[in-house]
């Protein structure tokens, strides 16, 4: 499964790349706004920082200024993926866009039907958002799973990307469903690392490495 962290801070990029854990990045207007840096700047950064797709959304509803707003974004590095809308001007630009090469990823999914359109639209990503499918008592794993048996039916090389992930199950129920792809903001991911007898464990093997005074350097 492949991993891209959902944020525009760059140290938390940084840190994790280092840690072989980013296979892309992706970013959204909230996230950016949470940045406080301009745009263009701020994902030119991460760009220089990371080898893998780095979505960057556009700003415009019509599919026209899409295409144009895509058309610059893609200038900043080779690894953009423009991010757009689910909606039929997002589509429009979707086609346009992976036409010429570029990487799409659609963004803001919360069904079957809308993922099915993507991937005709030629999209390189759909991202289904799960956490605020969860948020109004749906259950946004259900729509992993259904896109995923979709896809797979037809052939569609459009990624599953899971997005709006929000807890460490989501991860792990995403992995389980077939999601090509998770994002996830710096702490999700971090916090997979935690595991009570874990640190249980290690108490426990610390305490007799003092009591023993095992030594290796
Ligand atoms: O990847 C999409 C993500 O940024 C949205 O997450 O938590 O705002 O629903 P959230």
């Amino acid at each position: 499964m492949k991993f891209f962290v959902d944020t525009a801070d760059i140290d938390a990029i940084a840190e994790l790349n280092a840690l072989g854990m980013v296979d892309g990045v992706t970013t959204n207007p909230s996230l950016i706004k949470k940045s406080g840096r301009d745009i263009m700047e701020v994902t030119k950064e991460i760009c220089d920082l990371v080898d893998g797709p780095v979505s960057a959304e556009v700003t415009a509803t019509d599919a026209d200024t899409m295409i144009a707003e895509g058309r610059k974004l893609v200038e900043i590095a080779d690894n953009i993926a423009v991010k757009v809308p689910l909606t039929w001007d997002g589509l429009k630009a979707c086609k346009v866009l992976t036409d010429e090469g570029h990487m799409v990823n659609v963004t803001l999914c919360f069904s079957a039907n809308q993922a099915l359109l993507a991937a005709k639209a030629g999209a390189t990503f759909i991202s289904p958002f799960i956490g605020r499918l969860d948020d109004i008592n749906l259950d946004g794993m259900d729509l992993i799973g259904d896109i995923r048996a979709i896809y797979d039916n037809y052939g569609y090389e459009t990624q599953i990307l899971a997005a709006s992930i929000r807890t460490v199950n989501h991860v792990t129920q995403s992995a389980l469903v077939g999601a090509d792809v998770m994002t996830a903001p710096p702490g999700v991911i971090k916090a997979m690392v935690n595991h009570p007898l874990t640190d249980k464990g290690l108490d426990a093997f610390l305490a007799d490495i003092k009591a023993a005074g095992i030594k290796i350097l």
